[in-house]
């Protein structure tokens, strides 16, 4: 018997319902590599306007652009040479590139929360590309989960997060990388360093330099000023061990002590515990523990998204 794919071929009716809803102004829930996003036209301000509203998320956050291809993505913004380098190396994946926008391109106002920027990205799984294709414009995504909340990483929590708003959501397994892109800003001046995700650090720095820390200008940063990323019970994370009434999410071989224990990775592999991360919070969650306890993770590669998002969800960050 053969193992079935691990991302199932997009189906050609859900992908042509896909992109006839949202040219409907209606919103879609997609896979991505990285976490599954609530999708709607980058250019219809209304579907725009109803994605804040299921996801209960403050207007002055803006959304990420997927567009199919680099072409699509110098039809609304400006890619510097850096930026024509990193779409080359790294698209279609998980990186984001914060460019100057070309006004009246395809990408609203209101999903860029009126900045003059616009956040870019190729993604690489094979159903939103096609529906992507089919749809030829630019589609709004931010994750599927309500404000605040752990991204989606399967259909099912994509659904229990914002199913109720969507007129259709696609299939497209579990989630690869399991941790949202990496975002760089390319604008005047040096590269910025705006979030943490699926493309390590080092692949970026290898080819343009390195990169300034984003800081607290709120103008380019507009993302860091929202809680997040935080389940049900309270996170606390770099611990040894469970204490009574806790579920520890554990990484490499740790403490055989903890009953209830999840294992982010029994190898101690960065990519597997990214991965997992999300699927793992939520599993935790619904065995409502005092708290949830999290080994340490190294912060190398996919470590640095793991710990900024386990920082955010215990409070600590932002
Ligand atoms: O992997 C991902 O990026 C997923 C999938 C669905 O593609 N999407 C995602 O979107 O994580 P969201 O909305 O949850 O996060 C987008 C991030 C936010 O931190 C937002 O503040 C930032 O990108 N962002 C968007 N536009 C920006 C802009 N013009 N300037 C600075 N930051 C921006
Ligand atoms: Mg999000």
């Amino acid at each position: 018997m053969t193992r079935p794919p691990a991302t199932p071929d997009p189906d050609p009716h859900a992908v042509a319902a896909a992109a006839r809803a949202l040219g409907a102004g209606q919103l879609v829930i997609l896979p991505t590599e990285t976490v599954y996003g609530l999708a709607a036209d980058a250019a219809n301000p209304d579907a725009v306007a109803a994605i804040f509203e299921a996801k209960g998320r403050p207007r002055f956050n803006p959304l990420i652009a997927h567009v199919a291809d680099l072409a699509a993505a110098r039809r609304i913004a400006v890619l510097d040479d850096r930026a024509e380098q990193l779409a080359a190396a790294f698209w279609p994946g998980p990186l984001t590139l914060v460019l100057p926008v070309r006004e009246g391109a395809g990408v609203c106002d209101l999903a860029r929360a009126g900045l003059d920027t616009v956040a870019v990205r190729v993604p690489a799984h094979p159903v939103i590309r096609a529906v992507l294709q089919a749809f030829g414009g630019a589609v709004a995504a931010p994750s599927a989960n309500r404000s605040g909340r752990p991204s989606p990483t399967t259909l099912a929590d994509a659904v229990s997060e914002t199913g109720a708003a969507a007129a259709l959501a696609l299939n497209g397994g579990a989630c690869d990388v399991g941790v949202e892109s990496t975002v760089v800003g390319l604008l005047e001046g040096p590269p910025q360093w705006l979030r943490a995700g699926g493309l390590e650090r080092a692949r970026i720095e290898a080819l343009i330099g390195p990169l300034a820390e984003a800081g607290a200008d709120a103008r380019r940063t507009p993302g860091r000023l929202v809680a997040h990323y935080a389940p049900d019970a309270p996170v606390r994370i770099n611990a040894s061990a469970a204490r009574p009434g806790e579920v520890y999410l554990s990484f490499g071989t740790g403490p055989e002590t903890a009953s209830d224990r999840l294992s982010l990775s029994e190898t101690g592999d960065v990519r597997e515990a990214a991965q997992r991360l999300f699927r793992l919070l939520r599993a935790a969650d619904r065995r409502a523990p005092t708290a949830i306890a999290v080994a340490p993770i190294p912060d190398t590669g996919l470590g640095e998204a793991i710990n900024d998002r386990l920082s955010r969800a215990a409070g600590k960050v932002g």
